[in-house]
């Protein structure tokens, strides 16, 4: 991954343009993690959609009319084999790795003091230590390489402040993945590889349909500045920014990409 530098006099297409790179995204095979695989798709990258659904995943790709750039690799982020394995999988498809998203994460509500230890030990392996395994198989695989990368993760506005009773385990383990991409900047930035990440609010997504029915989207929208929940699109527009060289001066940031939301404190 070559990067175009900010003093050179290159098109807004050029800057965007990830013909050649190899991306994995994680959760891929639904929600914001298949919003994020059409842009970087469109925007030319090479894709390994690394899901643990793997009926999902067979949905996904039969949605491209041309596949010929996208492999699947049935994984669970929360495995370091698996983590190593969607590595492998781009690697031995396309010859490199140059862009991981960490986008897999669950968000199963329950109040503090109802909490199991089982669901806050799965959503801690899952949103963060997930993160971390496959942010520390991609930067291994892109320091071999010798020629850098961009890890993007997708947060949650949870790392900044509740929005809704009932996420205290997913807020851990989000304040956890803030925390975490923080000193993997400050490591990897030697590499040349730029850590950053996204946070979103509320977005429509099959994991949030159980959550919210369409009365209760409703009354999140009065809430929201900008007047509507987001869609997968919202979020992988900025993915996509973040994943490019538009992006060539980012690292270690965080991007709150809620419709205003946060402006309002916690919504409830
Ligand atoms: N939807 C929202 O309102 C919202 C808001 C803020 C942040 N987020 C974050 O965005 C990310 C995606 O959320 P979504 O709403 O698109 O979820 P979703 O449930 O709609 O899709 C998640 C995808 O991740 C996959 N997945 C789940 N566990 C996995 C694992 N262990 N290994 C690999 N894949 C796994 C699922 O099979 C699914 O394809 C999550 O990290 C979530 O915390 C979502």
């Amino acid at each position: 991954m070559s990067e175009i530098l900010s003093s050179e006099s290159v098109s807004i297409g050029a800057l965007m343009d990830l013909s050649g790179q190899t991306a994995v995204v994680t959760g891929g095979a639904m929600g914001i993690g298949l919003g994020i695989v059409r842009r970087l798709h469109e925007a030319g990258a090479n894709l390994v959609i690394a899901d643990i659904d793997e009926g999902a995943l067979g949905k996904a790709v039969a949605e491209f009319d041309d596949a010929s750039r996208i492999r699947t690799v049935v994984a669970d982020v929360g495995k370091p084999e698996d983590a190593d394995a969607m590595v492998r999988a781009a690697v031995d498809a396309f010859g490199a790795l140059d862009i991981l998203v960490n986008n897999a994460g669950i968000y199963q509500g329950s109040m503090f003091l109802d909490t199991s230890l089982e669901l806050a030990q799965r959503t801690l392996a899952v949103n963060l230590l997930g993160v971390m395994l496959c942010s520390q198989a991609a930067a291994r695989q892109m320091i071999e390489q010798g020629r850098g990368g961009r890890i993007v993760t997708v947060n949650s506005v949870e790392a900044v402040n509740p929005s809704v009773l009932g996420l205290a385990h997913y807020g851990a383990s989000k304040h956890g993945v803030a925390g975490l991409v923080k000193t993997m900047a400050l490591e990897l930035a030697p590499h040349g590889i730029a850590v950053n990440t996204v946070c979103p609010g509320g977005v429509r997504t099959p994991g949030l349909a159980p959550f919210l029915d369409e009365d209760a989207i409703v009354e999140l929208e009065k809430r929201i500045p900008k007047g509507r929940i987001a869609v997968p699109d919202d979020i992988a527009r900025v993915v996509l920014f973040l994943s490019s060289d538009l992006a060539s001066y980012l690292t270690g940031t965080q991007i709150v990409v809620d419709g205003g939301q946060t402006l309002r404190g916690c919504a409830v």
